[in-house]
């Protein structure tokens, strides 16, 4: 039976060119012939090859329109009476769009964490300064404040994929979804390694090296595992999006959500004022009257190192990864007239490959090109979208390295500055360095408030007010 399925599948795979898959077959064990079958029938050649072949086309394509880019317009952060007044009539907008229930929060979690060495998902990291919460712990309390300010609830969807989803849904089991109700994991999609020439590669004689599919992969994911359906059932219509690599996020976010319900768009992003060109942040553009986002990689060296007369970089506006996505729009990603308008980004890396022996080995120098799809490419499909500007302590320090720059240690640093600047704003007296830095550790929790303002109106609503000192928790 196994044997026969194989030679079929095996003419099949010729037919596009991939039958070394099964060069080893002879020598594999049953449980590896099991595994190579179950890799093989879950394939779509069809679908590959023509990836495969548009990059090649797409890339030069690309490389041409980089010319006709112009910088993205944003709305700026408030800072007049006129600036406030709007905040505050979005803001409410905002809050009446959450209390009736049609938001809901949704973080991608299934990336590899190669840059941060850490086997465990991401969201396991402990990543507050004192208490030490993970930060789906983080997350979660974050939700629960709003659905508990608004009188509401709040659906929660995790992408994990296929190497984070067991464990993530066991820590979640045993901490009791950190008190969350309504909570929905979704396991995002898969594509194969390729090489330079668009041959499948073996991580091992019976193993085809498979990828998750981007964060992109969230508009499929979304729509297969009937999430969309389910939000369209209950009456949500915004799904505010965010990476599990940033713990600081407002996950809910009542200004920007009232600001993207007003304008009525189909996607609305956060940006975050590039700090230096280099920086590895995606940047929000317009290319032929559409918004879009260029990767640090992609985006020309001289675009991203000019400047204006007042030495401001012109390409400024950076990608923090925090969206809002109308179901209805994601909808059309998912077998209607935009079905298959995202396509797929290049990257080549080392992984782990077999020889012509059989024997797996690692490379010295880039062997194969993973295949993903980013969310930020639905953003060109838009006709209408608003890109908010943010300021950065507020919304974005990314864990992405393991020391250094955008690094556990930042980000646990930008917490304490966070607190310490809603503390100095209450009043209170404490020291810090000129950084903004304390010199102890503190820590706020979400569910005391999870911003300034909400800060303010419950510090001053306390009756007995702590003392500020080393290891002060306020909850
Ligand atoms: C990303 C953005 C960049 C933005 C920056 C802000 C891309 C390509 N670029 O860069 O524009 O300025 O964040 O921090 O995204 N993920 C999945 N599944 C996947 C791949 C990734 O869930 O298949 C998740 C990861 O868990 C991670 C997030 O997506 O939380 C970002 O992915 P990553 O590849 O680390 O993007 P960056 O290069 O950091």
């Amino acid at each position: 039976m196994t044997n026969r399925q194989a030679r079929e599948l095996r003419v099949h795979f010729c037919k596009y060119g991939q039958d070394h898959v099964f060069k080893f077959w002879e020598i594999l064990s049953e449980d590896e012939q099991l595994q190579l079958l179950q890799q093989a029938k879950s394939l779509d050649l069809d679908y590959l090859s023509n990836i495969v072949d548009g990059l090649l086309h797409s890339n030069a394509r690309r490389s041409r329109v980089f010319g006709t880019l112009f910088p993205a317009r944003f709305v700026k952060f408030p800072n007049s009476e006129v600036d406030w007044q709007k905040w505050k009539e979005a803001v409410t907008v905002g809050e009446q769009h959450i209390a009736n229930g049609k938001v809901a929060a949704f973080t991608v979690a299934g990336g590899e964490g190669s840059r941060l060495g850490c086997a465990a998902p991401k969201g396991m990291l402990q990543v507050t300064p004192l208490k030490k919460k993970t930060i789906f712990q983080v997350f979660a309390e974050k939700i629960r404040a709003a659905e508990r300010k608004y009188e509401t609830s709040i659906h929660w969807i995790i992408m994990t994929s296929e190497r984070t989803h067991n464990e993530t849904i066991e820590f979640f089991g045993k901490n009791d979804s950190f008190g969350v109700e309504n909570i929905h994991f979704v396991k995002q999609g898969q594509m194969p390694a390729v090489s330079g020439d668009g041959k499948i590669i073996m991580e091992s004689r019976g193993k085809i090296a498979m990828h998750p599919d981007g964060h992109g992969g969230a508009l499929k994911a979304l729509g297969k595992s009937g999430m969309l359906s389910m939000l369209e059932n209950l009456g949500v219509e915004t799904i505010s999006y965010f990476q599990v690599d940033n713990p600081i996020v407002r996950c809910i976010d009542p200004y920007f959500i009232g600001l993207h319900a007003k304008n009525r768009c189909q996607v609305s992003s956060r940006m975050i004022k590039k700090l230096y060109p280099e920086e590895r942040v995606g940047v929000f553009c317009e290319r032929d009257g559409r918004t879009c986002v260029i990767e640090y990689s992609d985006l020309p060296k001289e675009q991203a190192m000019l400047r204006d007369s007042n030495g401001d970089l012109v390409f400024c506006a950076g990608n923090a990864a925090i969206h809002l996505l109308d179901v209805q729009f994601v909808k059309k990603f998912n077998g209607s007239d935009l079905d298959s308008e995202v396509t797929y980004h290049v990257a080549k890396k080392i992984i782990h490959a077999v020889d012509q022996f059989g024997n797996t080995i690692v490379p010295q120098s880039p062997n194969a090109l993973k295949l993903e799809m980013f969310i930020f490419d639905i953003l060109p499909f838009a006709e209408r979208t608003v890109i908010l500007e943010s300021e950065r302590l507020s919304n974005f320090s990314p864990i992405k390295n393991s020391e250094g720059l955008d690094s556990l240690k930042t980000c646990q640093q930008d917490q304490l500055k966070l607190f310490t600047k809603w503390l100095l704003a209450a009043g209170v007296d404490i020291p810090s360095d000129e950084n903004g830095l304390p010199p102890f550790d503190i820590e706020i929790s979400p569910m005391f408030a999870d911003n300034k303002h909400d800060f303010l109106k419950k510090w001053s609503a306390l009756a007995n007010k702590p003392a500020i000192a080393a290891g002060q928790y306020i909850e």
